[in-house]
């Protein structure tokens, strides 16, 4: 993991010293016209060659769809790496070392038990990865998979194991090589027995799903049952390392793929996602058996634009994509929702039409607020004016959640039409509504008279971030804007998010608050950052 600062003089440094034009031209052809290289853009599609690079300014540019930047953006598009693991990844190519500061951990403790949850939970997997292939008793699960079409390849590749039905099997094989059951049961792979004292394993005769983190460290399990079975999964409990709402099953797999469509498509269960990547659709990943939450968008932001959602067609997943349209209003991605014929998942569906009917059925993905007004109409009606009302009530909240007044009067006017009501009625009831959201919003962004006292934990860390002894990136992991109780702050850090995912460096953050926010009603200074930090 790289939670280490690089020194804006070696980003530069890297920068200078590597050829853009040679690094593109190992992910596309490039042809000389006049002083500049043109090729087919990596990031759309076409025909004809808009993508140009530039070797006296060192950038790209495409007139096409309007990516561009230095090697760096062009790095973390192509190949789906954050920002300092792109500069790493350059730097060791043109030969510069990246003198590290290791960030001293804020609780040595928690972080030393973390590396040990990590190690456990790798050691497990391999033990239940080689059962599966291994062992007569896994005969049944490994029978289970060949029914279920995933191959030998797909097995090795997502490493998926077996949990042998004994009750002790791992807990044995571990505590045999000396590792403590209370640290076992704390990466949530075996549970304290309620009458007695002891320990048993958690997971028993299913098929197991690892499930790892951007880095590539296994933080938890996901265990099917071979049968009708309930429940039909059971999962790693939340542990100091498994968070289910910021983690996304495949998401480490997918993210090269992710960052060179600029699209993701999130499923919902972990058949889906594997069945998907076997059949060679490769930017998928799948939830975790929760919502998805801000904190997956933030994370998925850093490789994509456009979000596609495929929840499953019953009741759950409807309901589950309908709460979800609220989330890509305000976050910035374009989202599409497939609708699958009923009773089909994505895993059946491209068993089913292959993966060319799969792309087909992913390429008539509707627009959000389309398939929310579909829905919502499917499940209230339309006939009668309660059924109206209703669906008024479901649909408007959304509607003026929407930023653009184009788009919002284009589903205003077909609300209208499909409900057969008074567009001037409907957008009546909107104003009201509107008047009661934003309004707020834009009260408590209001500069306070006189100064707020910020919290004292937000202040340092705020002063820590800018004075750069914490790596933006290592923020963008754990918090979010509305981590922060002060306005300012949410600001600030929204800011430093934003420039962080669109691999902005450092040098690029201080101009944009300088630019963006701070005015003289702010006080940022008033908090215990000086001017130093602008020189970031
Ligand atoms: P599904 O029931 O759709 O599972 O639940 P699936 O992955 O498609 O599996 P198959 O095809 O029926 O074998 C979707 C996801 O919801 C979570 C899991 O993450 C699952 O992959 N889930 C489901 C649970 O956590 N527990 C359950 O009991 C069921
Ligand atoms: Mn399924």
């Amino acid at each position: 993991m790289s939670s280490y600062s690089i020194p804006e003089e070696v980003i530069r440094r890297i920068r200078e010293q590597a050829d853009i034009v040679e690094v593109v031209s190992q992910h596309l052809l490039l042809k000389k016209t006049g002083q500049n290289y043109t090729g087919l853009c990596p990031f759309h599609h076409e025909k004809t060659p808009s993508f140009v690079v530039s070797p006296a300014r060192q950038i790209f540019h495409c007139f096409g769809c309007g990516a561009g930047g230095n090697v760096y953006h062009f790095l973390t598009k192509t190949e789906g790496l954050t920002f300092p693991e792109a500069v790493r990844a350059l730097g060791e190519k043109v030969g510069i070392k990246i003198p590290t500061v290791k960030r001293s951990p804020p609780n040595p403790e928690a972080e030393k038990e973390q590396a040990r949850l990590y190690e456990l939970n790798q050691a497990a997997v391999q033990w239940y990865h080689k059962n599966l292939l291994e062992r007569p008793e896994a005969r049944t699960a490994r029978a289970y998979l060949a029914q279920r079409g995933i191959q030998t390849e797909t097995i090795e590749a997502f490493c998926l194991g077996y949990a042998l039905p004994s009750w002790d099997g791992l807990l044995k094989k571990m505590t045999e090589k000396g590792c403590s059951p209370f640290l076992l049961e704390k990466a949530g792979l075996v549970s304290a027995r309620e009458q007695q004292a002891g320990f048993y394993d958690r997971f028993r005769d299913r098929i197991l799903f690892p499930i790892w983190n951007l880095s590539g460290q296994v933080i938890g399990l996901g265990g099917r049952v071979l049968d009708e079975a309930l429940p039909k999964y059971l999962n790693s409990p939340e542990t100091p390392i498994y968070i289910k709402g910021r983690s996304l099953y495949a998401m480490e797999k997918a993210r090269h793929e992710i960052a060179r469509a600029g699209c993701v498509i999130i499923v919902e269960g972990y058949f889906d996602a594997i069945a998907l990547h076997q059949a060679g659709v490769k930017n998928v990943v799948a939830t975790l058996g929760t919502a998805l939450t801000p904190f997956h968008l933030q994370m998925i932001r850093r490789f994509a634009r456009e979000v596609i959602l495929i929840f499953d067609p019953d009741q759950a997943g409807i309901n589950a994509t309908l709460r979800t349209i609220d989330l890509f209003l305000v976050s910035g991605m374009t989202a599409r929702v497939v609708s699958l014929p009923s009773g089909q998942d994505p895993d059946n569906f491209v068993r089913n039409h292959g993966t060319e009917g799969f792309l087909t059925a992913v390429r008539q993905a509707k627009k959000p607020m389309d398939y929310a007004l579909e829905q919502f109409m499917a499940q209230t009606g339309v006939s009668g004016i309660d059924q109206k009302l209703r669906v008024a009530e479901q649909i408007l909240p959304l509607l003026s959640k929407m930023e653009n007044r184009m788009e919002q009067s284009h589903y205003l006017k077909k609300l209208s039409d499909e409900l057969k009501v008074k567009e001037a009625d409907l957008a009546h009831e909107l104003k009201k509504l509107s008047e009661k959201g934003p309004r707020t919003a834009i009260k408590s962004m209001q500069p306070v008279t006189g100064p707020t006292p910020v919290p004292k934990e937000e202040e340092i860390l705020l002063h820590l971030l800018l004075h750069g002894k914490l790596s933006l990136e290592r923020v963008a992991e754990v918090l979010t804007p509305e981590d922060f109780s002060d306005v300012r702050l949410k600001r600030i850090v929204r800011l430093a998010l934003d420039c962080f995912q669109k691999s902005a460096s450092q040098e690029g953050l201080s101009s944009l608050i300088h630019s963006e926010l701070i005015q003289p009603e702010d006080a940022a200074f008033s908090i215990g950052v000086e001017p130093a930090w602008v020189g970031l």
